[in-house]
């Protein structure tokens, strides 16, 4: 696996590599990003991953500094998933001088996650849409545990006639339910045993669903009422259309079920589609 950090050696090792498929993350990888890896494959000729812990995408009071890096794990697990080209640049390799133009997606960004992380959406646009241009990839795959996130991309690419096709990759989960993230590995023994709650509670609210309840407000609110029981603070649970996360209009639109909530310091997100 080649591993560049500047720019202009990655373009210079991009040049004739057929078509692109890029996984872009902030590191830390654990078996829901080895997946889009491995998906990747399937899609083209050079797989590319980027590894970038992205700031601008992080609120004042966020976990910036102790998102964990673990740059040398990282890469065995990118070369043993045969990934064949590594971005890994520094801030000063991304943001040479301030990032000033942005990317300013619309209501979606205020909306869910949005709502509890003011300005998180424009800088994942921001830094993705520099990937992009940097990368210059034909597919690019992000996991569907961001769904806000994959939706606010899938939205760039297609407004902005970016000629890449965006794949979206199933959530992998441990055993118990709980979807893997980075952020599981700030949780305590005990608070990781408990987390599992909040896929249980979403899988609660599908299968309510699925037979033919209808009433979500009262199945958000039982949600965040068992989750309060046990401890979690809760940003919100939400039963919203697939295609745009606005709430359930008429005519059984497909749904799906998200939701935020903090156990201790930690802050989890999940979804399931209905
Ligand atoms: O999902 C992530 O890891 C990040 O938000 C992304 C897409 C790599 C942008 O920094």
């Amino acid at each position: 696996m080649e591993i560049h950090s500047r720019v202009a050696d990655l373009r210079l090792a991009l040049k004739d590599r057929g078509r692109i498929v890029f996984v872009p993350t902030m590191g830390n990888l654990h078996a829901g990003h080895i997946s889009l890896m491995t998906q990747a494959r399937a899609h083209g000729d050079t797989v590319v991953a980027s590894i970038f812990v992205n700031r601008l995408q992080f609120g004042p009071n966020e976990d910036f500094d102790k998102y964990p890096r673990t740059f040398e794990d990282d890469c065995a697990k990118l070369r043993a998933a045969g990934v064949d080209v590594l971005f890994a640049p520094t801030e000063a390799d991304l943001y040479p001088e301030p990032q000033e133009y942005t990317v300013e997606p619309p209501d979606i960004q205020h909306i869910l996650d949005g709502e509890f992380r003011p300005g998180h959406f424009r800088g994942v646009a921001t830094v993705v849409l520099k990937l992009f241009n940097i990368v210059q990839p034909q597919v690019a795959l992000f996991g569907k545990k961001d769904y806000q996130q994959l939706m606010v991309l899938r939205n760039m690419a297609r407004q902005l006639a970016l000629p890449i096709e965006i794949v979206g990759g199933e959530t992998v989960r441990a055993e118990d339910g709980l979807a893997l993230s980075s952020r599981n590995g700030y949780l305590s023994p005990a608070e990781r045993a408990e987390a599992v709650r909040l896929s249980r509670e979403l899988r609660r609210i599908r299968d309510a669903i699925r037979a033919g309840n209808t009433d979500y407000a009262a199945l958000e609110q039982a949600a965040v009422a068992a989750l309060a029981e046990a401890g979690w603070k809760t940003d919100y649970v939400a039963v919203r259309q697939q295609s745009d996360l606005k709430s359930p209009a008429a005519g059984n639109p497909p749904l799906v079920v998200l939701a935020a909530s903090r156990l201790g310091s930690t802050r989890l997100i999940d979804n399931i589609e209905v």
